[in-house]
């Protein structure tokens, strides 16, 4: 089962406000998926993120392949059922991590042989290998196995890549997944305007259930991300979900948005909050810092998560100071809270007609600054 269905599209850009229903449920679109990489979204329980709103959370094919392994994953009847959360999952296919991770081996048009980050031991992975993997980890939404390029590399490596991206997703489209899955596919083509829209139309031939925007904020430079997502989505489907990965901050999400993008995922909010760096309605805000040492007030008085609605800046600065494990969850419960709030704001000002006015003023506030 996979429906997809616009609610409301803003008439001035190409912002859209939607709902993907699945098996496990409803999406609200836009959406921003936190990321859960072994199977947990850092610190946080399944209860803990629904309370922050979360419909879906992501989790990572390449990790889950390593440990536990599919065996594991299939004895506990696939990953719902393991880690006790009933919502939306999409696995990414393993396409970025096994550049970006593992210590590469050896690639082909087969496949691509790696080093897990674990313990260095060697591993083959494919368009059917991930395939297989995803089905045994039973996600609703499938991404096909890609091609993730550094954009610092030169114009003939993505010519060559585009095409093994296309034929890769073409292997992944030909393998029978569960029932309640959805398989998407990943655009890719760098920096060029003519490989991307190439990729896009290839992949749209193969067809998906959603299509994803990859190969982008590995490099280049946030103008260059911004021009290749607003020019790719002009040649993505209009009634198809759209996903930006791994992008990015506030500001690149409401601009993905203005772009037509639907989904989004990213580890700053859970990374950044393990780190101290909270994102508020005015900016960015380091909580270590001793001008918090006696603040009564909470991250942000706009926020209305169990963190600032229970605790001090100055408690927070203290718990984090002295390396208490509740620091780093209360952080990650804010985060989580700002982004699914920023896309819950922008999905009821496309619904109003207002998402630009919505963008500009959530922009310059958070300008203001945190600190
Ligand atoms: N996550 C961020 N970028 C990418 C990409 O290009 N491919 C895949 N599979 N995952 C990503
Ligand atoms: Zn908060």
């Amino acid at each position: 089962m996979f429906d997809f269905t616009i609610e409301a599209e803003d008439s001035s850009c190409k912002a859209r406000a939607a709902k993907i229903k699945t098996h496990s449920g409803t999406i609200e679109t836009p959406v921003f998926m936190p990321v859960g990489t072994v199977g947990s979204v850092k610190t946080l329980t399944p209860d803990e993120l629904k309370d922050c709103g979360a419909e879906i959370i992501l989790g990572n094919t390449y990790h889950l392949y390593l440990r536990p392994g599919t065996d594991v994953l299939e004895h506990f009847n696939g990953i719902h059922n393991f880690i006790s959360w009933d919502r939306n999952i999409l696995t990414d296919s393993g396409g970025f991590q096994v550049f970006s991770l593992s210590e590469l081996r050896d690639i082909s048009e087969e496949g691509v042989y790696f080093k897990s980050h674990l313990d260095g031991s060697k591993f083959f992975m494919s368009p059917e290998k991930s395939m297989e993997i995803q089905k045994s980890i039973g996600s609703d939404i499938v991404m096909a196995f890609d091609e993730c390029v550094n954009n610092n590399l030169e114009r003939s490596y993505f010519e060559k890549s585009v095409d093994l991206t296309t034929k890769w997703a073409e292997r992944c489209k030909n393998v029978p997944l569960q029932s309640h899955q959805n398989l998407f596919g990943i655009i890719q083509g760098g920096t060029y305007r003519d490989l991307r829209k190439k990729s896009a139309e290839d992949i749209v031939r193969v067809g998906f259930k959603g299509y994803a925007i990859g190969g982008l904020s590995v490099g280049e430079t946030t103008e260059k991300m911004y021009e290749i997502t607003d020019y790719t989505t002009d040649f993505m489907p209009e009634k198809a979900p759209r996903y930006l990965m791994g992008v990015g901050t506030p500001e690149d999400i409401l601009n993905g948005i203005e772009f037509g993008i639907d989904m989004f995922d990213c580890v700053m909010p859970t990374r950044n909050a393990r780190n101290g760096m909270l994102f508020t309605s005015r900016g960015k805000l380091h909580i270590k810092r001793a001008q918090w040492i006696y603040s009564d007030e909470p991250l942000d008085n706009e926020c209305s998560c169990y963190t600032c609605r229970n605790f001090s800046k100055g408690y927070l600065r203290h718990l984090y100071k002295s390396g208490e494990i509740l620091a780093l969850r209360l952080n990650t419960i804010h985060n989580i809270n700002f982004y699914l709030s920023l896309v819950k704001g922008a999905r009821n000002a496309i619904k109003r007609g207002c998402f630009a006015k919505f963008k500009s003023e959530m922009i310059n506030k958070m300008k203001t600054g945190g600190d």
